[in-house]
């Protein structure tokens, strides 16, 4: 009889246990972080890629996730197409893009931008031993663009006035081993991310002087309150020198 009032004793508590523990859960529940989904295209190094263990690194990536903390929210990273970028904050796939996109007027009918945080400019990227020197040697070549993107629209442009057959690719490591292996003369390509390129594997190219392109901004669906929220993140940024360490950590030439 003992045994059995025990063991029922024993249940009621464990439910009574089990309950409160819910109820904790519960209560954490209410107050757990809220989580923001970021889009980016995780292959245009330094400002998004992946290292060896398959985790986001970059510029961007700190960025994203140095905002998002100090707003009090977690973060986390969807790694698609960058040509899928404006469709996926137009369809609320993802709250925010941040992805090394310029904050240019054409996408602005279709999606806000906070504040610029960078600026850098195209140039051209050849092999080492490569005869185009300048953009009048474009004439006649093969150049490789990534899919959606300003560098699309340049190479567009550049063909109405010379002779190009243009090459476009969803991913920034597949323009690289194009040329790397001859199907492509040249990429033209981000100033920053060039240059990274350039040092890492030997290559060789030239800035494109001839019309500066808007700076890197970060993108939302149209309307969104986040951007009032993350521009207020950015000017503290500037102010208190966060943005300056990140340009060290990632950005500078050495
Ligand atoms: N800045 C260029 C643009 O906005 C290229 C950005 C490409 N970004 C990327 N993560 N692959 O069109």
């Amino acid at each position: 009889m003992k045994k059995i009032a025990l063991s029922i004793l024993v249940a009621i508590l464990t439910v009574s246990l089990l309950a409160a523990c819910g109820q904790t859960n519960d209560s954490k529940q209410g107050e757990e972080k809220k989580t923001l989904i970021m889009g980016t295209s995780a292959d245009f190094p330094p400002f998004e890629s992946r290292d060896n263990e398959g985790n986001f690194v970059g510029f961007d990536i700190d960025l994203a996730n140095y905002i998002a903390k100090e707003l009090g929210y977690e973060l986390e990273i969807k790694d698609m197409g960058f040509d899928g970028l404006i469709g996926a904050l137009q369809t609320d796939r993802v709250d925010f893009v941040a992805s090394g996109m310029s904050a240019t007027d054409k996408r602005k009918e279709s999606v806000d931008f906070s504040s610029e945080y960078h600026r850098s400019g195209e140039m051209i990227v050849t092999l080492k031993d490569s005869e185009i020197k300048n953009m009048e040697d474009l004439n006649g070549k093969k150049i490789g663009v990534q899919l959606g993107t300003i560098q699309e629209e340049g190479v567009k442009k550049l063909s109405e006035t010379m002779d190009l057959e243009m090459k476009t690719l969803d991913k920034v490591p597949s323009l690289i081993q194009e040329l790397k292996s001859g199907r492509i003369d040249a990429i033209y390509l981000d100033k920053t991310v060039g240059e990274g390129y350039i040092k890492e594997l030997d290559l060789a190219g030239f800035d494109d002087e001839s019309e500066g392109t808007p700076g890197m901004a970060i993108a939302f669906p149209k309307d969104s309150e986040l951007v009032a929220e993350f521009n207020k993140v950015i000017e503290k940024m500037k102010e208190n020198g966060e943005l300056e360490k990140l340009e060290e950590k990632w950005l500078s030439e050495e």
